[in-house]
């Protein structure tokens, strides 16, 4: 193996370091709120979120996976077995236009294996092909390849495909077991002959509002248009176009995003979904009769109460893969009671503060209009306010200048 290898290899275990791992609501909040100071950032201006406004991110090295971990997974699986296409896409090279993601969902794969067991080893544990036989490609450190991968805590593990052409349908196999190691949903986005960068594939398996179908095979910019992203044309494509041919692959980044929610008022104790992660039934109707387009209709929506409200946000990070040079989008998405959010001293007022701030075009993007939920969260949020402001945490609030932002 040569140096550069080496040197490329140790790059992406830092930047596989940064997946997100959180592990308790105190985190989840914290990640919260750093979306929203994300959008409070941006509010001065028009945009939705300050254009290409990601930050770095950086390697975790204490922490233990998500206590959503296993929940997350149910979901997942559930949902791969009962929709396989609809949320697991590799599409075939399109010929004079751009390859498939195969290979690169292949080399995600072995990444993650060669990554997790190192991050959380009382988690992940892995078996090494021989060193006997040769490689085409061979596992960090000059190693084997990773043969299996077994999740200790529920004693699955799986057999990871060497290559797209290790048996049936190796690439959406392989593209399988990635989305059920992790808690993120993945797209892989592969650069055409015209520069652009194409979904070519991917495990969106609890994106809530949108569907690989409508998507996968789209160039970045008709991804964001086919769904009215506002401002997307003047404010966005064009420096996220060039975003994408720079990323190097030792410099991931992250965004962070917001949308409001509604759910049913009570839940069955055996519901896979209650809170509608996978798809969210009740504020954008069936997922199979979508229209897909903004803003969502949802005529026979429950009446939501502050109970029956969520903050949906996103973790995203865009990271490039070392041989293929594809570029892997990952999205973790975290669904918080706004009941409990209010729980955080100063929380209210400032979303209330960004609620009110949103432009015409970004609330009907978000369901400010057609959503329900609007005036039952300000009302919430303002009593919130006003009982922050005649108990003494509003001097809490005062001393806490710099808290939590
Ligand atoms: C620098 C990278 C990116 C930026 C700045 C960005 C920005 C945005 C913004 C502002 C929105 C509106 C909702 C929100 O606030 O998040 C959005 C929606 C969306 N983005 Fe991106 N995006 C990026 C990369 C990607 C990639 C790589 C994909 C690949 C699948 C993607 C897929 C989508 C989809 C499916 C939606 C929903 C569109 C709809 O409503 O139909 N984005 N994006």
């Amino acid at each position: 193996m040569t140096e550069v290898h080496n040197h490329v290899l140790r790059r992406c275990q830092s930047w596989l370091a940064s997946l997100d791992t959180q592990e308790s609501l105190g985190l989840a909040l914290a990640l919260l709120t750093a979306a929203l100071t994300f959008y409070w950032k941006a509010r001065g201006s028009p945009n939705i979120v300050a254009p290409l406004e990601t930050h770095k991110t950086t390697p975790l090295t204490e922490k233990k996976l998500d206590n959503e971990y296993e929940k997350y997974r149910r979901i997942r699986e559930h949902r791969i077995r009962t929709r396989g296409e609809g949320v697991i896409r590799v599409l075939p090279d399109n010929p004079g236009l751009v390859k498939s993601g195969a290979d690169a969902v292949i080399e995600m794969l072995h990444e993650l294996a060669e990554y997790l067991p190192r991050r959380f080893p009382t988690t992940f544990e892995i078996e090494r092909h021989s060193p006997d036989r040769a490689f085409s490609h061979p596992g960090w450190d000059g190693m084997p390849p990773v043969k299996s991968i077994r999740i200790l805590p529920l004693g699955c593990s799986y057999d990871l495909p060497l290559d797209v052409s290790d048996g049936e349908n190796a690439a959406v196999r392989a593209l399988e077991i990635a989305a059920l190691l992790v808690q993120e949903d993945l797209a892989l986005m592969i650069e055409g002959t015209d520069g652009r960068y194409y979904f070519q594939a991917g495990a969106i398996t609890v994106a809530g509002f949108w569907r690989i179908q409508d998507k996968i095979g789209l160039p970045l910019d008709e991804i964001h248009t086919s769904g009215d992203v506002p401002r997307y044309k003047d404010k966005l494509q064009l420096s996220m176009e060039r975003f994408f041919q720079r990323l190097a692959v030792d410099k991931p980044v992250a965004r962070n995003n917001y949308f409001f929610q509604v759910v049913k008022p009570s839940c069955a104790e055996d519901e896979v979904d209650p809170e509608e992660l996978g798809w969210a039934e009740s504020s954008h109707g069936p997922e199979d009769a979508f229209v897909h387009a903004h803003p969502a209709h949802q005529p026979t929506r429950p009446t939501p109460t502050p109970a029956t409200v969520r903050l949906r946000t996103e973790r995203q990070t865009l990271r490039r893969l070392a041989r293929s040079g594809a570029i892997v989008f990952t999205i973790r998405t975290y669904m918080t009671p706004i009941e409990r959010l209010s729980k955080e001293p100063g929380v209210a007022r400032r979303l209330a503060s960004a609620l009110r701030g949103w432009g015409e075009d970004i609330g009907a993007y978000k369901g400010k209009p057609g959503g329900g939920w609007w005036d039952v969260v300000l009302d919430y949020l303002d009593q919130v306010v006003d009982e922050e402001a005649g108990n003494d945490k509003e001097d809490d609030i005062k001393k806490m200048e710099t808290y939590p932002f």
